[in-house]
């Protein structure tokens, strides 16, 4: 994509809260490190943190609320207007914590990135900490992913994996995971801007080669 465009890639991000993810990305643009500029951050909760964030990095802001709607559908149809107000090349969901219709995945399909907080395919869905915790697992992390219309299912593009130490707590371990989201999520949305990611047939490639299942893993 990169090469046929001279200027940065626009990216809209939605959010739903702290919107530190979106901060990670707003930094890498800022330095230069990757050739895109955000846009547009949506949040679909009013007087939420990452809001404030982005005002902070002068960009524009917008609230399409959830709770003003009486169905999925309606929300999602508003949303996407809101989007696209903004011609975006990528979308990137950072927290954002609403499960999308099929038509608005659709409609994104290939230019749309999540973040999620474990090892998918494992633990999809919420309490991904606590789970890992309970489980036993000696390893966790966090992975960015193509979003498919398979909730936290869509093809994994990076991975970075933390240890689970013995006196872990949901909190430990939500913070070790997040410094390592603040790695992870720049450097996919930079390899999206050079074009090197792509999703065919529901499988991600990079530089034309097909990802394995886990994506590219950081240990
Ligand atoms: C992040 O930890 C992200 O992995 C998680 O929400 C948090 C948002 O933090 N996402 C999910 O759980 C998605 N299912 P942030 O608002 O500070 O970026």
């Amino acid at each position: 994509m990169k090469s046929e465009k001279a200027e940065p890639a626009r990216i809209v991000v939605l959010i739903s809260g702290s919107g530190s993810n979106m901060q990670a990305i707003a930094e890498s643009c800022a330095k230069k490190e990757l050739d895109g500029e955000i846009v547009a951050v949506i949040s679909n909760r009013p007087e939420v943190m990452g809001l404030q964030r982005a005002k902070e990095f002068e960009i524009a802001t917008d609230v399409v609320d959830h709770t003003e709607f009486s169905s999925r559908e309606e929300f999602d149809a508003n949303l996407i207007r809101a989007i696209d107000e903004h011609t975006p090349d990528l979308v990137v969901l950072a927290g954002f914590m609403r499960i999308l219709t099929s038509d608005f995945v659709r409609r994104y399909k290939g230019r749309m990135l999540n973040i999620h907080p474990s090892l998918l395919p494992k633990y999809k869905g919420l309490n991904t900490h606590q789970r890992a915790l309970d489980a036993g697992d000696k390893e966790a992390g966090v992975t960015v992913h193509f979003v498919s219309e398979d909730l936290d299912g869509g093809a994994n593009i990076i991975q970075a994996v933390v240890p689970v130490l013995d006196d872990d707590d949901e909190g430990t371990l939500r913070s070790r995971v997040q410094i390592q989201e603040h790695v992870i999520y720049p450097i996919a949305v930079k390899w999206f801007v050079e074009g090197r990611l792509s999703l065919n047939k529901g499988d991600a490639y990079f530089d034309d080669k097909p990802l394995p299942i886990q994506g590219l893993q950081l240990k």
